[in-house]
């Protein structure tokens, strides 16, 4: 159990505040201190009082002032900027883990007994390390309140971690620039108290993105499509996205590069499962490869029978 000061949002705040009034305040010291001097001295050594210039040959007093000063400046930065900085490389042993999952365009978090959300649910005063993973391109993870922010790389282990003070609902965003909807790629912090965080941590059937089985097939494959992010890069309504919309596709000849042979496919259960497991092999006249990642043990068989089913229902 921690007890962060409960008006700070986060252990981090107050590091991170610090070292930003100091910089803060030596800028504003020397803007009003400079600007004052350059009127003093437009004043003072004007034209007509002075209507010759006089030549100085340098002075090592001056010249050791002046590298002396900045220096012990610029250090004074750098131990507020280190001391409020290097807490935050150091994760406590004993934490909370979640995932913290991105993609094009989206953030998930998924916690140590399975459930999944849309938004960061923590406890306060207990320490959480986010696990940061990344499953296509760059993005950032950034939490304006708790002064927290870190990149999420591809294939790179990366943790942050915190410990909220602070009840209350924070934003939580996205930034690195990461394509199309890079800028609504937002999401939240949910902080709560201990004991209301874990009922809601047990109560697996609220908020976790799971398939409802008493929907219709077409519905459950809208939910498999929503659930997995797709419907961002792939339109339901005809519009073009990154990707091909979905409508109409079902049992449409369709233009594709194979390799680098070009061909016609007809899109029915196995070109739909091919494209959803390996999305480069045939990659839509019109679109660009690379930019989609195997759904390969995200979505299964039965999830892309689900799909098709939804698919269809986009032909009426
Ligand atoms: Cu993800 Cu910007």
């Amino acid at each position: 159990m921690y007890n962060v000061d409960p008006q700070q949002a986060s252990n981090f705040v107050a590091g991170v505040d610090r070292a930003f009034m100091v910089i803060l305040g030596i800028s504003v010291f020397f803007l009003v201190g400079l600007t004052i001097l350059m009127i003093v001295f437009i004043y003072k050594y004007r034209r007509d009082k002075h209507p010759k210039a006089i030549q100085n040959e340098g002075s090592t007093k001056l010249e050791v002032i002046w590298t002396v000063i900045p220096l012990v400046l610029v250090l004074v930065m750098f131990y507020f900027g280190w001391m409020g900085w290097r807490p935050m490389k150091h994760p406590p042993e004993e934490a909370m883990h979640v995932k913290a999952i991105a993609r094009m365009w989206k953030f998930q978090f998924e916690y140590e007994n399975g459930k999944i959300t849309d938004s960061l649910y923590v406890p306060i005063n207990e320490p959480v390390i986010l696990d940061l993973v990344a499953l296509d391109v760059l993005h950032s993870l950034y939490i304006p309140a708790f002064r927290v922010k870190e990149d999420m790389v591809p294939g790179q282990k990366k943790v942050m971690w915190f410990i909220p003070g602070t009840a209350g609902e924070f934003n939580l965003f996205c930034t690195e620039y990461c394509g199309l909807e890079h800028s609504y790629m937002l999401s939240g912090v949910r902080v709560m108290p201990k004991e209301e965080f874990d009922a809601w941590i047990e109560d697996t059937t609220s908020v976790a993105p799971v398939i409802d089985t008493e929907l219709s097939l077409a519905d459950q494959g809208y939910q498999v499509l929503r659930n997995n992010g797709c419907i961002a890069c792939h339109s339901v309504d005809g519009s073009r996205l990154v990707g091909p919309s979905f409508k109409g596709i079902w049992g449409h000849e369709q233009p594709v590069t194979t390799g680098s042979e070009k061909r016609t496919v007809t899109v029915d259960e196995e070109y739909v499962k091919r494209s959803i497991y390996d999305p480069n092999a045939d990659v839509v006249e019109g679109f660009n490869k690379g930019l989609m990642l195997s759904y390969q043990g995200m979505v299964s068989e039965e999830q892309v029978k689900l799909i098709v089913e939804y698919l269809k229902t986009l032909n009426e």
